[in-house]
């Protein structure tokens, strides 16, 4: 059977991730909804009329959905759901500002998903990421497994971006890691990154690394402020389109995501960004890998942040 994939939302972040999988010709049908009327159609329109051009045979639907659930029956028999709903941040907001307006949208979304594609693999990008994800598994009540988001592709790009522009080598060449929040908690590890198989510490001194770790963290917040309306959603299309894609594939690729976490770290009942291993169930494995003191330090007290904040979204 050919492979579903739905978008909830038809912002720039919603509409860039649906041309990417579309445009990547593996699935039968990409879905995008929104709630604004003819909106997504029109985007399905257009996409579907790129399809000579691109060269891809992917048919993309394009429904705006009701305030009762009207429409979420195009979303049946999606092997994977990424939900972009909700507001973006403006300049100077942090994502945890987000958080009570995304929440009733992301749980509203999240049960209709649960009615309507009850054996999807969640994705979820929507801000505060961390908290989202959260409250997507507990309003689908699906297993912990098939529900992840979107943050440490992102994240991980951005410094390796940053490394790679810092020393004039080619992005290829570039390892990098980054774990914990899509937050203020945000832990790039430069122990784990590498420079044409180099230790990232032995080719930039540590100050520079600093910088780069910084600016990775601020990553979002400093598109933000040059966009001035929205956030960024090139990159971040780019990474939760390449999840979605390794679950429908099966891949078993290892990728950094926010993911459950039930021991590993020695941290447990949790959402937090970690490598992964994604296929046809969501999350098949948390990887754990080696850290220094204090990266381990950092990663522990990213659990704890994220963990006070996901126990609110209970109630929201
Ligand atoms: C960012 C938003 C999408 O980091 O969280 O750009």
């Amino acid at each position: 059977m050919g492979k579903k994939v739905t978008v909830v939302g038809a912002g720039f972040y919603g509409s860039t991730t649906a041309q990417r999988l579309a445009e990547y010709d593996v699935f039968d049908t990409v879905v995008i909804t929104d709630i604004v009327e003819g909106k997504p159609a029109g985007l399905a329109l257009d996409l579907n009329q790129s399809r000579a051009v691109e060269g891809f045979e992917t048919k993309v639907v394009g429904v705006t959905t009701g305030p009762n659930g009207e429409g979420y029956e195009a979303i049946e028999g999606s092997d994977v759901v990424v939900i972009t709903a909700g507001l973006p941040r403006k300049p100077g907001m942090s994502r945890m500002d987000l958080l009570e307006t995304n929440a009733k949208i992301v749980r509203q979304v999240s049960e209709n998903v649960a009615k309507y594609a009850p054996n999807a693999v969640v994705i979820v990008v929507s801000n505060p990421l961390d908290e989202m994800t959260a409250l997507a598994q507990l309003a689908t009540q699906f297993p912990h497994q098939r529900v992840l988001g979107q943050a440490g592709m992102l994240d991980t790009a951005r410094f390796t971006n940053f490394v790679a522009e810092a020393l004039g080598v080619p992005v290829k060449s570039v390892k990098t890691l980054t774990l914990g929040s899509h937050g203020d908690t945000m832990v790039p590890v430069p122990s784990k990154s590498t420079v044409g198989g180099k230790p990232l510490r032995e080719v930039m001194p540590a100050e520079q690394i600093e910088d780069l770790v910084v600016r990775t963290r601020n990553g979002g917040a400093e598109v933000v402020a040059l966009l001035k309306t929205g956030s960024a959603y090139y990159a971040p299309s780019a990474a939760a389109a390449r999840m979605a894609r390794a679950v429908a594939e099966d891949s078993g690729e290892v990728m950094p995501v926010c993911a459950w976490v039930d021991g590993e770290y020695g941290i447990s009942g949790v959402y937090l960004g970690v490598e992964a291993e994604i296929g046809a169930t969501g999350v098949k494995r948390v990887v754990e890998t080696d850290l220094d003191a204090d990266e381990r330090a950092s990663l522990n007290a990213a659990a704890e942040a994220v963990r006070a904040k996901q126990a609110d979204v209970a109630n929201m």
